[in-house]
C-alpha cells in the first residue's frame, strides 16, 4: 500500500475517501482493504481509474456491489464539501488587491459561493433522492420484498430520469478559471491566482471522474437492476406489501 502512494501521491485523497488511515507499515493493499472492510478489487478499480483516465473500466466497476459504489460517491461528495471547497475559499480570501481593484475579491467570492450553492443542491438531490432509491431497489432485489410505496414511486421516478436531469457541475468551474485567466487583473500577491487555478484544475478533474462513475457505472448498473426487478415482479418472485 505504501508503494502505491510513492508511485502517485495524488491517490492519497482517494485513500481518505475510503476512510483508510495512514500508518499501514508493510501491509499489502489487500490486507489494508480487508482490515478496513473494503473490497480490494473495488478499491483497485477506483485507484486505477483515478490514476489513468484511459484505464476506466466500466464493466469491472459495474460488477461491484452498488452499496460500495454509493459509499465511495458519498464520501467523495464529503471530501469536496469539507476539504476542497474550504481550501479554495481560503485561497480566495487571502488574495490582496490594490485599492482600485478591491472589488475583484468580492467578485470571485460571489462567483464561488454561487457555484458552491449549486453544487450543494446537486449533491443533496443525489443523496436525498437518487441514492436512497438505488439502495431501496438493491434491498428489494436482495430480500425479494418491496414495499408498495417504493413499487408505486417507481412509476414516477427511475434512473432514466436521473440520467436526463444529471447536470454538468464542472462547467461553471471552467468559467471561473477563465475569469481568472482572461479577465481579472492580478492580485498583489501574484502567486495567489496560480494556487487557486491549480486547485480548480484538480477539482475539475476529480469531478469529471466522479460524474463518470455516476453516468457510466451507476446509471447502466441501475438500469440492469430495474430490468431484473420488473422481470422478478412479473414472475411473482418479489413480494410487494
Ligand atoms: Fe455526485
Ligand atoms: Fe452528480
Amino acid at each position: 500500500m505504501a508503494e502505491l502512494i510513492h508511485q502517485n501521491f495524488e491517490v492519497l485523497t482517494v485513500i481518505r475517501r475510503f476512510d483508510i488511515e495512514l500508518g499501514f507499515g508493510e501491509k499489502t493493499i489487500e490486507e489494508v482493504c480487508i482490515n478496513n472492510k473494503i473490497n480490494p478489487d473495488f478499491f483497485l478499480e477506483i485507484i486505477n481509474s483515478f490514476n489513468d483516465e484511459d484505464y476506466f473500466s466500466q464493466s469491472n466497476l459495474q460488477a461491484h456491489d452498488v452499496e460500495d459504489i454509493l459509499f465511495y460517491l458519498k464520501n467523495t461528495h464529503r471530501f469536496y464539501l469539507t476539504k476542497k471547497f474550504p481550501e479554495i475559499e481560503q485561497l480566495i480570501h487571502e488574495l490582496e488587491f490594490s485599492e482600485n481593484n478591491s472589488q475583484n475579491k468580492q467578485l470571485l467570492e460571489n462567483f464561488f459561493n454561487e457555484y458552491k450553492e449549486e453544487f450543494i443542491n446537486h449533491v443533496q438531490r443525489e443523496e436525498e433522492r437518487i441514492y436512497p432509491y438505488i439502495t431501496d431497489l438493491d434491498k428489494a432485489l436482495k430480500s425479494k420484498k418491496a414495499c408498495i410505496n417504493f413499487h408505486e414511486n417507481m412509476k414516477k421516478y427511475t434512473i432514466s430520469n436521473y440520467q436526463q436531469e444529471h447536470e454538468d457541475v464542472e462547467e461553471k468551474l471552467y468559467d471561473l478559471k477563465n475569469i481568472i485567466i482572461k479577465y481579472l487583473p492580478s492580485p498583489l500577491n501574484t502567486d495567489g491566482y496560480n494556487s487557486i487555478l491549480i486547485k480548480l484544475f484538480k477539482l475539475e478533474n476529480d469531478l469529471n471522474e466522479h460524474s463518470r462513475i455516476e453516468e457510466k457505472v451507476i446509471v447502466p448498473k441501475v438500469l440492469e437492476m430495474e430490468k431484473a426487478y420488473h422481470t422478478a415482479v412479473l414472475a411473482n418472485q418479489i413480494e410487494i406489501a
